[in-house]
């Protein structure tokens, strides 16, 4: 039998291994926004002010079989429903072109749909081939386990399903850290003070951060060691709720 996992802990763990060892029914929320599989040599990001394909960014962890990410993110998503508590909400982040299909996947591992939120970038990337729409928003489904338990609406403006923001202010070098602001409201709105709040791929930290900095406790995974290292350089500034909560 493992020992439970520390609370506001990212633990270097695989996501799955790492949600195997939770009991059911002992998370408030998932936050999370796992590997695309998108990485493509034809596919542009920037990387230090300058273009670099995506594949050459972050291939080696966004990279899989087609099969093979299915298989993940089917059982992440089994597995995220295993430990929510009843009405406790679900967040993931998937690319465009697999939204639908991983919603429709989630209905049938017995997840309620809830809506698609909308993250609009003010500066995305120009085009430099100039043969495809600029890439400006991404998608992340709100799901919840049964009735939502939570849903403190803040206001008619912020409770929006689109969500406008610039990604210059980053906080560490992880190629795709999320915005903070945007995990702030997530978290806010469907968790309470001392909730805990878990995230299988906390990449740069920022599901840490933000639940950290409202007053709930957390737990990630993450395989990249200077990921970790991130992210607990992040989480040593700022605020800090009591530590020691063990997972169930
Ligand atoms: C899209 S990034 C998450 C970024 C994060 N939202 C942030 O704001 O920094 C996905 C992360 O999952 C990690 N990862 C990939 N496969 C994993 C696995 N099997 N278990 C745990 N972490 C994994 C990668 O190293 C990467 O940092």
């Amino acid at each position: 039998m493992n020992k439970p996992l520390a609370v506001n802990r990212i633990h270097r763990i695989d996501a799955l291994a790492g949600l195997r060892r939770l009991e059911d029914n002992s998370v408030d929320l998932v936050v999370t926004d796992p590997p695309y599989n998108i990485a493509a040599t034809d596919r542009i990001t920037m990387k230090s002010s300058k273009p670099l394909s995506t594949m050459e960014a972050w291939g080696h962890w966004d990279r899989f079989h087609p099969f093979d990410y299915d298989v993940l993110i089917m059982q992440v998503i089994s597995e995220c429903h295993r430990v929510l508590k009843p009405g406790g909400a679900l967040y993931m982040f998937t690319a465009r072109e697999q939204s639908g299909y991983f919603v429709r996947k989630a209905i049938a591992r017995g997840f309620t749909y809830r809506n698609q939120l909308a993250m609009v970038k003010k500066n995305p990337l120009p085009s430099l081939s100039k043969t495809n729409w600029r890439s400006a928003f991404e998608l992340c489904m709100y799901l919840t386990k049964g009735k939502p338990g939570v849903f403190n609406f803040i206001s008619q403006t912020e409770c929006k399903n689109v969500f406008h923001y610039s990604n210059s202010r980053r906080a560490t070098k992880h190629p795709t850290e999320k915005p903070l602001e945007f995990i702030k409201l997530l978290v806010q709105v469907s968790s309470n003070v001392g909730d805990l709040v878990l995230d299988p791929f906390m990449g740069s930290g920022t599901t840490a951060v933000a639940a950290r900095d409202l007053g709930r406790g957390y737990v990630g995974f993450e395989l990249g060691r200077d990921y970790i290292k991130m992210a607990n350089a992040r989480l040593k500034t700022g605020c800090h709720t009591g530590a020691g909560r063990r997972a169930a």
